[in-house]
């Protein structure tokens, strides 16, 4: 039976072939440590991760390399933004459809140094209001944490328009893009965000153990490291350093997933991020349209609009099946039928609550990736509809 994966949201797979061509390469090969050797496999390898923070910087319109920090994964990114930057009293506006890297640092925070949080709800589709941010923000408010798109819905939330009212009360934001980069074309020069975090696995297309913060230019001053440490610069100096990238940097680099994504990433600027964005859009519009009216089948979040430039979702849509718990449904895809995806509540459970979907286990997730076919979505069609008629 062929293996086809529906859970990109989670992890992207497959990963471009050069992927996995530069990490065999560099586990067989070159082995060094990155910016620590003047010898020739070390001065390889920090070229190339050099590299991958030069490409970064350009898919995401950043100003210069170094406002590419890495991490491990989006989650790291998150805490190092939430944890580095908020003390003791300060408040932030955030929305209930976060994912628990935003939530759980923010109740961690609340209970520990009494930081003010301010939880704008969702309507029943899952999307928030930008009006409900207006009232929200005021002139004490330090930091907005919105997510770019659901990881459940898929649903593009108004980013911009928020990050509007942050500047204009003098608060910054941080966008958590673990859903969007690689899959919609951002360009953070047009657009009033201060902090990006991401994964270099998912939409990025790099290996799992990856992760990137951009930091706007003056940020960095209200940012602190949450990790102190070598940085293979200024040893002498027993304080971090407070240059970028090494403020946030310490410790040894993950060289086999930076080299990973270096590839990843040149593919995706090769490929251009806007026509892999209109193949996901094409193959949702293909899942949503094939399921919509399946009796005894239910579709979540805002349904596919216009085609225009990046659209109103990223390729992940939800369902859920009557009389089945979605984790059942998920085994059966998968035992009967191949496909792979991720049930439950994916642990954003806030969007789950605005969907009326917590007390039932969630739902079924299917997310598209730049290497999912319409015949992968036709496959699928037809045992989902199965799944759904057994019930009829
Ligand atoms: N947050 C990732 C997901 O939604 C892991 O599956």
């Amino acid at each position: 039976m062929p293996r086809i994966y529906l859970d990109n949201a989670a992890t992207s797979f497959p990963k471009p072939e050069s992927v996995y061509v530069a990490v065999d390469h560099y586990q067989r090969h070159v082995g060094a440590a990155v910016g620590r050797g003047v010898y020739r496999a070390s001065l390889d390898v920090t070229a190339i991760v050099n590299r991958c923070r030069s490409k970064l910087a350009e898919l995401l319109g950043a100003e210069s390399p170094e406002r590419i920090v890495f991490t491990c994964n989006a989650t790291d990114s998150l805490n190092l933004a939430l944890h580095g930057l908020l003390g003791p009293g300060d408040h932030v506006v955030t929305s209930t459809i976060e994912h628990n890297s935003v939530l759980r640092p923010l109740c961690k925070m609340r209970e520990r140094m009494g930081i003010k949080v301010t939880s704008v709800q969702a309507d029943g589709t899952g999307q928030v209001d930008p009006n409900d941010f207006r009232k929200a923000i005021t002139q004490r408010t330090k930091l907005v944490a919105l997510m770019h798109a659901s990881n459940v819905t898929g649903g593009i939330q108004p980013i911009a328009e928020v990050g509007e009212m942050a500047r204009a009360a003098g608060a910054l934001i941080l966008v958590d893009a673990a859903q969007t980069a690689g899959h919609v074309p951002i360009d953070l020069r047009m657009l009033p965000v201060d902090l990006l975090a991401c994964a270099g696995h998912k939409g990025l297309l790099g290996p799992l153990g990856t992760g990137v913060l951009y930091i706007r230019p003056g940020v960095e001053s209200r940012l602190a490291s949450l990790r102190q440490g070598g940085t293979g610069t200024r040893s002498e100096d027993d304080r971090q350093p407070e240059t970028l990238p090494d403020k946030y940097e310490s410790g040894n680099h993950n060289a086999p997933g930076l080299v990973g994504l270096e590839a990843s990433v040149a593919w995706l600027l090769e490929q251009g991020v806007a026509s892999l964005a209109a193949h996901e859009r094409s193959l949702t519009r293909q899942l949503w349209d094939g399921l919509c009216g399946t009796a005894g089948l239910t579709l979540f979040g805002p349904p596919p609009g216009d085609d225009r430039a990046t659209g109103n979702r990223v390729g992940v849509v939800s369902l859920s099946i009557d009389e089945f718990d979605p984790q059942d449904v998920a085994t059966i895809l998968d035992q009967r039928f191949g496909i792979e995806v991720r049930a439950g509540l994916h642990c954003a459970p806030g969007v789950h609550k605005a969907l009326g979907t917590l007390e039932h286990g969630g739902t079924v997730r299917l997310s598209v990736g730049p290497f999912t076919t319409a015949e992968h979505i036709d496959a699928v069609l037809a045992a989902v509809r199965e799944i759904a008629g057994s019930v009829a």
